[in-house]
């Protein structure tokens, strides 16, 4: 009797999962496939070469204002005394010349860094600023800005020209010394500079 029963729910039980089983979709059909405009917007990767660095341009001096307006209450009036990030100081927060330099970096070696000591491609500052910075309104600069923006960042940091006009040719051709502190996680070329995986040479080797 009590087994009969078992027997009877257990077939309630399986017979409308197998019936659904046999109507249901092949996959699950959850989302649907992203079209190339949504895309768009996320396909924003500038890489070391300057590959996919958008059209316009800008120069330190255009870039002065927008920093002063958009970026100086954050990373300070030079870009060096914060609260946020240091951005600005071929060495980070310590001077070659302090005889303490050493102590003072092992004691606290965040403070070392900087964007213009650091980092190895002057892209990095198209691709950074334009998908994170302002912090409170990222993606909100039109190019033109970002490019002005970061000319400006990189004349501040004494590696490009007070009326120097930043672009998609010129930009790649900015050598950061953080180039030379660095491994490439791409090969590098003789210049320093290295092939995106999207370029001529990287697709050959
Ligand atoms: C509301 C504050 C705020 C504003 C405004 C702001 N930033 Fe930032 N910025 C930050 C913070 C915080 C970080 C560190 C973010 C992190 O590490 O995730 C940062 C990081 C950066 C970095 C990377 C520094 C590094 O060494 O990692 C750059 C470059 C930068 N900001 C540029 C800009 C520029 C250019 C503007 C103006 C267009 C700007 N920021 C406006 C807060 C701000």
């Amino acid at each position: 009797m009590r087994v009969a029963t078992l027997f009877l729910l257990g077939a309630a039980l399986v017979v409308p999962i197998g019936a659904t089983r046999a109507d249901a979709p092949p996959r699950q059909g959850w989302g649907e496939p992203l079209t190339a405009d949504e895309l768009r917007p996320f396909d924003i990767t500038v890489f070391p070469d300057g590959a996919k660095l958008p059209p316009g341009s800008g120069t330190p001096t255009q870039g002065e204002a927008i920093y002063r307006q958009r970026c100086a209450w954050c990373h300070g009036p030079t870009g060096v005394e914060g609260p946020a990030s240091r951005l600005v100081g071929a060495d980070g927060f310590f001077e070659w010349s302090d005889p303490l330099r050493a102590i003072r970096i092992v004691k606290n070696p965040v403070l070392a860094l900087s964007m213009g000591g650091q980092w190895p491609y002057a892209t990095s500052v198209f691709d950074y600023v334009r998908r994170a910075m302002p912090h409170t309104a990222p993606k909100s600069l039109s190019n033109d800005e970002v490019y002005a923006v970061s000319a400006y960042l990189l004349h501040r940091n004494g590696l490009v020209g007070r009326d120097e006009v930043m672009d998609a040719k010129s930009l790649p051709l900015v050598l950061m010394p953080g180039a030379a502190r660095t491994v490439s996680a791409w090969p590098l070329e003789g210049t320093g500079r290295a092939p995106s995986p999207t370029s001529e040479k990287a697709g050959s080797r």
